[in-house]
């Protein structure tokens, strides 16, 4: 049932390589987990053993109103997925014109996949603005915001604030109450990483899920197509996404003492 988006104002900042590791880490405690990527790059599918000349995908489909349980992929991990499909720069311009003309095209199968009670859906985004964040995010429990542990983040804080990378005004304000962060590439041996991530932790509070160390093991398991938690399993980055999952997990709204009365509320 629920939508978590996974998304961030900045550009490569780890959003499809967290996306992607916690859906994992999701499914290995028990959800039924699909994960879609709306992002034209088409990368999420490569953290899953997808072969880079696969270039078949969902989004890509979309104008066409495919069937997604046909474009349903299994990947090794359990994990279901929607790849994005590989787009010219003129497909994706398309692409991105047909989902602002009828947002219907990406709002109507996602409603059906929220619809199912046992699945969650990880949506991995494009970096800021996109018509497809802007099509989610209404339906989402959670929008998982990844920032760097580095000085620009403290400049990202006012935007993360007031929703207004979410939006403006009042939906602004709404989307703003089921924004989560997680700080990514944290690097206890820099000064300057600690600060940032200690300046942002404390001006989060609870809205901040945890931190993901900077490990090696993360690049090393996307070159070889793997899950971090499947190459390395006892790494550090391993243990900080599970704990991230369990934190999503404590966040939803399913969780027993979790209040969410906004959430759904623009699927309905
Ligand atoms: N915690 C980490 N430690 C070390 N490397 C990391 C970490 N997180 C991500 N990376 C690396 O940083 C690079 C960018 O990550 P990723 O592609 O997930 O970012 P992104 O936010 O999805 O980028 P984009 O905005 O282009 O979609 C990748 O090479 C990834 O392996
Ligand atoms: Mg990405």
């Amino acid at each position: 049932m629920p939508l978590l988006c996974f998304a961030s104002p900045k550009g490569g900042v780890g959003k499809t390589t967290l996306a992607a590791n916690v859906a994992d880490a999701l499914r290995r405690s028990g959800r039924r987990v699909l994960a879609i990527d709306t992002d034209p790059q088409n990368t999420l599918r490569l953290h899953f053993g997808v072969p880079l000349s696969d270039s078949a995908g969902f989004m890509a489909d979309l104008p066409k109103r495919p069937d997604w349980r046909m474009a349903v992929r299994q990947t090794a991990s359990g994990v279901l997925l929607l790849t994005h499909g590989a787009m010219e720069l003129r497909g994706a311009l398309g692409l991105n014109a047909a989902l602002e003309r009828d947002p219907e095209l990406l709002a109507a199968p996602l409603r059906a996949m929220l619809a199912d009670p046992g699945l969650l859906v990880i949506a991995d985004t494009p970096p800021g603005p996109s018509h497809a964040l802007a099509i989610m995010a209404p339906m989402a429990a959670l929008v998982v915001t990844i920032l760097q542990a580095e000085a620009i983040s403290a400049a990202l804080i006012p935007d993360i604030d007031s929703g207004r990378f979410l939006g403006s005004g009042t939906m602004a304000a709404l989307y703003a109450g089921r924004l989560r962060v997680v700080l990514n590439e944290v690097d206890l041996a820099s000064r300057l990483s600690r600060a940032a991530a200690d300046a942002v932790a404390r001006h989060l509070g609870p809205r901040l899920l945890g931190a993901v160390t900077r490990d090696e093991t993360l690049a090393e398991a996307l070159a070889s197509q793997r899950l971090v938690m499947d190459l390395a399993p006892e790494s550090r980055a391993s243990e900080d996404i599970r704990e991230i999952a369990q934190a999503i997990e404590a966040a939803l709204p399913s969780a027993p003492d979790a209040t969410f009365p906004l959430a759904g509320w623009g699927a309905r």
